[in-house]
């Protein structure tokens, strides 16, 4: 059966290519799945090794998101890529997403540092807006690693985004997130402002609050 197009008449897909297609898309999401499992037990472990070596638990919490089709498609037209199960597997590096929350700053390179030390993760490429902060104020460590899922008859390569940040980073960027996408905003460039000022006075908060738990663990 072929469905074709009710303005134009001309053929569209094949049903069964349609499929296929589906088939092929829902496979590479369940891959992608996996990939998350694995690198969120990874860093499960290392907050797990790590609270027993400095007696703390360096990471406060860990958000795990699969982007959904419509915004790999919108992401796909965007960059003027072909809309294929293949093209989203080569193009797209953040359809497996993991938010990694820390308390302070050094723990966030504290985890990067142990993640890509292993022997099973490949770093494809790091962007650091901790120490290169945006222009608006925003700061994260993005890692976008390369790590293997072993399905029953194949081993595969995955590639993750994993974001790391502090909780202060995590606060700052959600609201500026909810501000991005507010259409007519009065006063946006204000609020552009301001927030770029938080954005500051919160990472003078985390270097200070970092400092006074050295003063503690150290007793000095
Ligand atoms: P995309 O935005 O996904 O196309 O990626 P990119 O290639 O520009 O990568 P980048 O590493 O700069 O950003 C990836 C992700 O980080 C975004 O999808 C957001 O989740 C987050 N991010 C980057 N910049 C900002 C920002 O200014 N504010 C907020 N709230 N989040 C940001
Ligand atoms: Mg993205």
């Amino acid at each position: 059966m072929i469905i074709k197009s009710e303005e134009t008449g001309t053929e569209l897909i094949e049903l069964s290519k349609l499929e296929q297609v589906g088939k092929q898309f829902s496979f590479l999401m369940a891959c992608y799945r996996c990939a998350i499992m694995e690198v969120e037990t990874k860093i499960r472990v290392l907050n797990e090794t790590l609270s027993q070596q400095y007696d703390r638990n360096p990471i406060e919490t860990i958000k795990t998101r699969l982007k959904n089709p419509r915004s790999i498609s919108d992401k796909l037209r965007r960059k003027g890529l072909p809309q294929t199960v293949t093209s989203i597997e080569e193009n797209l590096n953040d359809v497996a997403g993991i938010r990694v929350i820390c308390s302070f700053p050094e723990d966030v390179y504290l985890i990067a540092r142990y993640l890509l030390q292993q022997d099973d993760v490949e770093l494809v490429s790091s962007k650091d807006y901790i120490r290169h902060p945006k222009a608006n104020g925003y700061r994260s460590l993005h890692l976008i690693i390369e790590t293997p899922i072993f399905l029953a008859d194949e081993k595969r390569l995955m590639r993750v985004e994993v974001q790391l940040r502090t909780i202060a980073m995590d606060f700052w960027a959600s609201l500026e997130h909810k501000m991005r996408y507010k259409k007519d905003l009065n006063c946006a460039e204000e609020i552009a402002a301001e927030l770029k000022e938080c954005a500051e006075e919160s990472a003078r908060l985390d270097a200070r609050m970092q400092r006074i738990r050295a003063r503690i663990e150290y007793n000095e």
